[in-house]
């Protein structure tokens, strides 16, 4: 029973006892963005566990991201407050299908969304995130065939502007296929002067409506620059946190669903973790991420060569 507890402080004292460090996705509840040592988007939080010299690194966002955490320090010991904070994309791509899709397209490379499992990793050339997929792609030479999994919205979105084909792997994230396109031009109408910024795992139909589309960082930083006073936000809204901190004098609005609010948009497995859970986790030091060592050096490569290339 955790109920007498000042959960902040014990996670304070344990932060210390245990040398910790917290990492929190933008897309995590405001009060673990706000006790995290460092809030990021995917390609960020990647490099600051592979650089941390902290013993623990508690990882407050979903299990591929504390997997790419533990891949790239494996004397560190990951905690991942809750075990079942997956990802609908991850799902979408189970190793067998994705091996054996790689199989019958021999001749292409498989450039791959970090959203996935080790596994997949392990089976793909190169990883990208959504801030470093432009770059990685320009890089690749135009004869060069691609597979790309397993989001067809990001994948579909790079294709489209690099005018560049390439064999997507079906899956969406469920978080952001939710955005309703009535809904959005409904509040565009009412106000027009606010910019649209979209995360590039929306479908067509939203990011078509987008002044900027990036990664959440690049939201994050397209909101410190604008000269407005209203943004819409088409991506997860737990982000807006982290805009009313940087910017409190100006106005975030969330992207609606279908039934008009941006709540419906909340993802179900990053709200997994909480204070009590993050508690826990620095406590007993579990639950602990351990994967297979030979398994860890295959995803590896892909992983590296996404930080060699991304700059
Ligand atoms: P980024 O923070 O890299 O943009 O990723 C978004 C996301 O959906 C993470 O699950
Ligand atoms: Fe996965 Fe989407 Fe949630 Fe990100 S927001 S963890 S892509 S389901």
């Amino acid at each position: 029973n955790l109920s007498g507890l000042d959960l902040r402080a014990e996670i304070e004292r344990l932060r210390k006892e245990r040398n910790a460090v917290i990492l929190a996705h933008y897309y995590q509840r405001p009060e673990l963005q706000d006790l995290a040592d460092f809030v990021g988007d995917s390609l960020e939080l990647s490099r600051k566990a592979a650089e941390t010299d902290a013993d623990v690194i508690a990882f407050c966002g979903v299990k591929f991201m504390a997997e790419t955490a533990k891949i790239l320090s494996p004397e560190k010991i990951v905690v991942l407050p809750d075990m079942e904070a997956g990802c609908s994309l991850e799902d979408s791509c189970p190793p067998e299908k994705f091996a054996a899709f790689r199989a019958a397209h021999p001749d292409h490379i498989a450039l791959t969304y970090i959203n996935c499992s080790t596994e997949v990793k392990a089976l793909s050339d190169i990883i990208v995130t959504s801030s470093s997929a432009e770059t990685i792609l320009q890089q690749i030479p135009a004869d060069q065939k691609i597979i790309f999994g397993p989001d067809r919205h990001l994948g579909g979105y790079l294709s489209r502007k690099f005018n560049r084909e390439m064999l997507l792997w079906p899956g969406v994230c469920i978080v952001h296929e939710a955005f309703s396109e009535t809904e959005l031009l409904k509040l565009k109408a009412q106000h027009p002067d606010a910019p649209i910024a979209a995360h590039p795992e929306c479908p067509p139909h939203i990011v078509n409506h987008a002044d900027y589309v990036g990664s959440t960082s690049g939201i994050l930083n397209y909101a410190k620059a604008m000269a407005g006073q209203t943004l819409i936000v088409a991506t997860e809204p737990h982000i807006i946190h982290q805009m009313q901190l940087a910017l409190p004098d100006k106005t975030f609005i969330g992207a609606p669903g279908a039934d008009g609010n941006c709540n419906c948009n909340i993802c179900p497995y990053m709200a997994l973790n909480t204070m009590e859970k993050l508690y826990v986790a620095l406590r007993d030091l579990e639950p602990r991420i351990e994967i297979d060592e030979q398994l860890r050096l295959d995803a590896k490569k892909s992983l590296d060569r996404m930080l060699d290339m991304a700059s």
